[in-house]
């Protein structure tokens, strides 16, 4: 992967900014941003809606778009792909959209964000179900019998991660998704901070529901995706339902239509879905196995740097292969923010706080102030890497 090639494409690299917080938003090409120019320019137009030629322009690149994502994460068709706001949304539409009965179980863990957590526990309260939460060790690695001991018959959904955005953990989901499978559940994975960085093939995975964002992936923000598996699509009801989203209505009743129509309701985020192919065609392009590839060596050049530094605590997997991406650590006596700040003196960006997963922080890591976090992308090198570990030690220096 040429890197500094790379980094032509992202002018916001030029201002001097080591950018180091891409697991809470990327940044995003020109290509993207030419793509989506182009629709403004060129055939700005809703979808789905006219014979003139610029809607139907319009309407063929927002398929596209959805052919894309399909291809790109190894799903059936681009019927199987339902383009929503983000990760949440995503989330939240199978929460409420699953025909739940009272008394069944949800299964999830203790390494998730909020929006694979909180969406089930209201869940679980709106719909008389129970949830119950699987614990790793302190590095975030799973015993796979701790699944197979909370998943049982009652069990209607497992969700889960596949990374991890505060320890850059990588969640054995295969093996999940057997055990899953084998009493009848079905299984939910959040893809937020997986997709981005390697290759994901759905039915590899065994997963029935696949969630993640663009604005994570070199995409626009405003555009996320939820994979439904051919088998789930119809017992799953829409969030919202409207304009687009129907085959037939009379004055009583109206039968809604095929996916993706009948999960997208309105006008949908019609640049933000052509953006979002864009970048999927740019990833693809530089080859997922290599993105994963440099991340790992970019992220873990972090972690043993901060490792070896005095009053530095850091999270997480310590064998390479079981993590990538993020690298979650605190200053003995300093809050995170702090941290931060003094990183942002320096031109480092970096994020800090409970990251969404207060559940994790507190109880895990027993750290409820939260973590700083630095997180890899693309166009991270490993002099930036450096930069980060010498602008921490002198952090510590002048404790
Ligand atoms: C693992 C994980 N899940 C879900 C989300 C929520 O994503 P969004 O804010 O795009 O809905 C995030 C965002 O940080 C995440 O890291």
């Amino acid at each position: 992967m040429d890197v500094e090639k790379i980094r032509g494409d992202f002018p916001i690299l030029r201002t001097g900014i080591t950018y180091l917080d891409n697991a809470a938003s990327s940044l995003t090409p020109e290509q993207v941003l030419e793509k989506m120019l182009e629709y403004y320019h060129g055939y700005r137009a809703n979808v789905e809606r006219g014979v003139h030629r610029l809607s139907q322009r319009a309407s063929e690149e927002y398929e596209e778009a959805h052919r894309k994502v399909a291809d790109f994460i190894g799903a059936e068709s681009w019927r199987n792909i339902v383009f929503t706001r983000n990760t949440s949304e995503s989330i939240n539409l199978v929460a409420w959209g699953l025909p739940w009965r009272r008394g069944e179980k949800i299964v999830t863990t203790l390494l998730e964000h909020h929006s694979n957590y909180i969406v089930w526990l209201r869940a679980a309260r709106r719909f008389g179900l129970e949830v119950e939460v699987v614990r790793p060790n302190r590095e975030g690695l799973f015993n796979l019998s701790d699944f197979e001991q909370a998943i049982d018959d009652r069990t209607r959904l497992v969700a889960v991660t596949r990374v991890s955005n505060v320890l850059g953990v990588i969640v054995p989901v295969e093996g999940i998704a057997e055990i899953a499978h084998e009493h009848g559940s079905l299984l939910l994975v959040d893809g937020a901070q997986a997709v981005p960085h390697m290759e994901t093939d759905v039915r590899k995975l065994g997963c029935d529901f696949l969630a993640f964002s663009g604005h994570k992936m070199l995409g626009p923000t405003g555009i996320g995706v939820l994979y439904i598996a051919p088998t789930v699509q119809e017992e799953l009801e829409p969030l919202c339902i409207g304009g687009g989203t129907i085959r037939d209505v009379g004055l009583e009743d109206y039968e809604l239509g095929e996916s993706p129509e009948r999960f997208e309701a309105g006008t949908p985020a019609i640049a933000e879905a052509i953006g979002l192919g864009a970048a999927v065609e740019y990833l693809e392009a530089l080859g997922m196995r290599e993105v994963e590839e440099h991340d790992r060596r970019i992220s873990w050049a972090i972690r043993e740097g901060l490792m070896e530094l005095e009053k530095v605590e850091v999270y997480g997997p310590k064998d390479p292969e079981h993590g990538m991406s993020v690298v979650s650590f605190n200053v003995e006596g300093l809050n995170p923010h702090e941290v931060a700040l003094a990183l942002d003196a320096a031109n480092i960006m970096v994020r800090s706080g409970h990251h969404c997963a207060l559940p994790l922080v507190k109880h895990l890591l027993n750290r409820p102030q939260g973590t700083v976090r630095a997180s890899t992308y693309i166009y991270n090198t490993l002099d930036e890497a450096e930069k980060l570990v010498e602008t921490v030690r002198e952090i510590v220096k002048g404790l």
